[in-house]
């Protein structure tokens, strides 16, 4: 495929929208090849491109209509306000997973009020997300967070730096990675997809590791559940992002392991995708 060498910003937006793209993808991957402002392309449209500017922007364009995540072409995503460094070891945070940030954050406002310091562990923390955007609505917590993949652990641990907000970083499974530890609150976003999704054909470019799970996606979910109250102290609540349809699924081993208040949220298109509960006090 050709480059768009001498062509202009606004020849460059439309050969991206060619290639199947979104106009405000193409305006952020050009503004990205060209380090200029999406503002200013706008303002620009017969400001020709350099020869250097042309060949990036058409390889992220390219990139782009292959279905690679905005995230990691541009290497960031904002999450719950935080500019977060996303690279392709670690999910691309969604929108969605601020429902049970938000969840988490009303429980340090209301039930926890006025107690501190808590402790606090995000189970699976990726790009470090959760445990970060908690930890900025919280700084005297202390806030925990844990991961099998030690290339998400490395990631979460620059943003953590970036961003000036300290987490306690642990390799392992689940709660095997924090032993000896319990904690007042532990937010989670765990793999939940089955096997056989067939939405898994469009999330080829984000780890495996970080979206499937066994047990037509329950496997994660229950081992985390069922083995909470032995790290938990009485009275902390547990909250796990999943499925659309698992709700029910998740509550009853919310149940079965003991929690009681087991309650859920929706998420952003209205489908209840977050399911908690609190140990007995
Ligand atoms: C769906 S991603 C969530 C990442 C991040 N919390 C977010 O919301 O963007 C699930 C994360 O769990 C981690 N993970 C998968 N299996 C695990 C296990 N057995 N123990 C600990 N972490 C695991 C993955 O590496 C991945 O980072």
């Amino acid at each position: 495929m050709q480059g768009f060498d001498s062509g202009t910003v606004d020849a460059a937006v439309r050969q991206a929208q060619g290639l199947g793209l979104q106009r405000l993808d193409a305006l952020l991957l050009l503004a990205e090849a060209m380090q200029r402002s999406r503002t200013w392309l706008i303002s620009h449209g017969e400001h020709a491109l350099t020869h250097s500017e042309s060949s990036v922007a058409l390889a992220l364009f390219q990139q782009r209509a292959e279905g690679v995540p905005m995230a990691y072409l541009l290497g960031r995503r904002e999450f719950h306000g935080l500019m977060l460094r996303v690279t392709p070891d670690v999910l691309d945070p969604r929108p969605d997973t601020e429902t049970v940030v938000d969840w988490a954050l009303e429980i340090m406002t209301s039930d926890f009020r006025g107690r501190a310091p808590l402790r606090l562990l995000d189970l699976g923390t990726g790009s470090g997300a959760i445990a970060l955007a908690l930890k900025a609505a919280f700084p005297t917590s202390e806030v925990h967070a844990c991961d099998a993949s030690a290339a998400a652990l490395e990631v979460a641990r620059g943003n953590a730096s970036a961003l000036g907000l300290p987490l306690t970083l642990h390799a392992g499974h689940w709660w095997d990675a924090v032993p000896g530890l319990r904690f007042d609150l532990a937010v989670g976003n765990p793999p939940y997809i089955r096997e056989d999704d067939p939405h898994l054909a469009a999330l080829v470019h984000e780890p495996l590791s970080a979206l499937v799970a066994a047990e037509e996606g329950l496997a994660d979910l229950g081992a985390i559940i069922r083995s909470a109250p032995a790290h938990l102290v009485p009275g902390a609540w547990l909250l796990l992002e999943h499925g659309h349809d698992q709700a029910p699924a998740v509550a009853a081993r919310f149940e079965s392991a003991g929690f009681v208040e087991i309650d859920h949220r929706r998420d952003l298109a209205g489908h209840t995708r977050c399911t908690g509960g609190r140990l007995p006090r």
